[in-house]
């Protein structure tokens, strides 16, 4: 498939389907357009269709959307009951997934006025690249679950709209094939194999495709099983495996002995350690990025050990059930790290002005996770450009409202507690 970037970029300028320049406008002032025959009241009512006869992919622009956040509840029709368990759920019993939403809601941007925004932007630098906006796509498996062009239109979605594209690991495409999808603006998340030398073949292999950094995940060398995902039943099907591994024979188990844990001394043996770190550095000469990071200690630790940046990340609530909202540690990591540390920041964002509140709290940019899988199961890459192109537009939005021209001017300044009067309150805020 090909696609001409600039052809996209418009096409996704119009955020609602047919909608002309009038429409548009009226949209963002307030007035919404009245919907006849509204997809999601045609979804209630088609009573053909259930959870397990999803609805097809569209090759359009749903009409629906109204933000970026819609495509969470239309995804819902077009996924299998199942497989929407196991995108949506988070880990155990989802305590971290419920956190990383509630913690965005403690926050209120407080708005200031006349500030003249006529020359304001989202153009900012992460490391030494310079980003149109801050938004980046986050590596998540397996997206074959959620279309048939699976990574491949998300790679394809990203370069239309300048976007950064995290390819993992454990992607239904292989990493070369998803290379051929982007633009330049391609990173490799790397999960350590149990060898070294599988791992270093998938680091020379991301070298070789022109992926410009790694991703190194430390946060889910085992991960707590989704409740919910498995009361629903959810199976990987047997058509969708990791590319990437195909050729990599994995490590024979040895049993656990009697008396061992089948944690401590099973699934964590090949657990990776900070030697394993260290040996990575000394094996490639991309720049190394860690995701997982919720220490402030850890920060500081990897910042000295020469990791090109960090990710404040609890996996979207998929890793430790008790780990803390990614918002919530993300002030105490920039403070930990220093103001001109690259951090990153995911986990929870549903909206521009969710994006805005990270940046306020100290993450450069952001990576957006469900959201994409949510918009490629409605409507393919054109899904997720559009998704992304709202997300851009509700930033943008957000920052005129709030009087911040530009991402620098992103502070926590800017932010107050949506609960406590706001004469009473003391930054930073939680
Ligand atoms: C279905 C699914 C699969 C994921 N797979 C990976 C992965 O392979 N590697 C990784 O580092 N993170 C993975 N993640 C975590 C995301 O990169 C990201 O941290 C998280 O989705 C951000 O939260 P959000 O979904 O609320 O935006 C996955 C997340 C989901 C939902």
């Amino acid at each position: 498939m090909s696609l001409d970037s600039r052809r996209w970029s418009d096409a996704v300028c119009i955020p609602i389907g047919t909608m002309g320049t009038r429409d548009y406008s009226t949209r963002w002032f307030g007035l919404l357009p009245v919907k006849p025959n509204c997809l999601f009241t045609q979804l209630a009512k088609d009573t053909g269709m259930t959870a397990q006869t999803p609805h097809p992919p569209l090759n359009h622009i749903p009409q629906d959307i109204l933000s970026a956040h819609d495509y969470e509840a239309l995804a819902l029709h077009f996924l299998p009951a199942t497989h929407f368990a196991y995108i949506a759920g988070g880990s155990h019993e989802e305590r971290c997934l419920r956190a990383n939403r509630e913690a965005f809601a403690r926050y209120a941007i407080l708005p200031r006025l006349l500030r003249d925004v006529t020359h304001g932007h989202t153009r900012t630098t992460v490391g030494n690249t310079t980003l149109l906006h801050p938004i980046m796509l986050a590596p998540v498996a397996f997206q074959r679950l959620a279309h048939s062009h699976a990574e491949a239109a998300t790679a394809q979605a990203a370069e239309a709209t300048d976007s950064t594209y995290i390819a993992s690991t454990l992607s239904s495409v292989s990493l070369e094939t998803i290379a051929t999808h982007t633009g330049n603006n391609r990173w490799f998340q790397l999960y350590f194999q149990t060898e070294r030398e599988a791992t270093a073949q998938l680091v020379h292999r991301a070298e070789q495709a022109s992926y410009q950094a790694l991703v190194v995940t430390l946060d889910a060398a085992i991960q707590m099983p989704s409740l919910r995902a498995l009361r629903a039943g959810f199976q990987m099907p047997s058509e969708i495996s990791p590319a990437n591994l195909a050729n990599i024979v994995p490590a024979a188990e040895s049993p656990v002995a009697a008396g061992q844990s089948r944690i401590f001394q099973g699934y964590m043996r090949h657990a990776p350690t900070w030697a394993d770190l260290e040996w990575l550095l000394s094996v490639t000469r991309l720049p190394i990025w860690v995701k997982g990071v919720l220490h402030p200690q850890d920060a500081q630790a990897l910042q000295a050990l020469g990791i090109a940046g960090l990710v404040v990340s609890n996996h979207g609530g998929r890793a430790l059930d008790e780990a803390p909202a990614s918002l919530l540690a993300l002030p105490a990591i920039r403070a930990a790290v220093g103001a001109d540390y690259p951090v990153l920041f995911d986990s929870g964002i549903r909206s521009g002005s969710d994006i805005f509140k990270a940046l306020a709290l100290g993450a450069n940019a952001v990576l957006i996770g469900r959201l994409a899988i949510y918009a490629l199961a409605v409507a393919g890459a054109l899904g997720v450009a559009h998704m992304i192109k709202l997300l851009h537009e509700e930033l943008e939005l957000t920052m005129a409202m709030a009087g911040c021209a530009q991402v620098s001017e992103i502070n926590a300044a800017c932010l107050t507690s949506s609960t406590q009067p706001v004469e009473n309150i003391s930054l930073p805020l939680i």
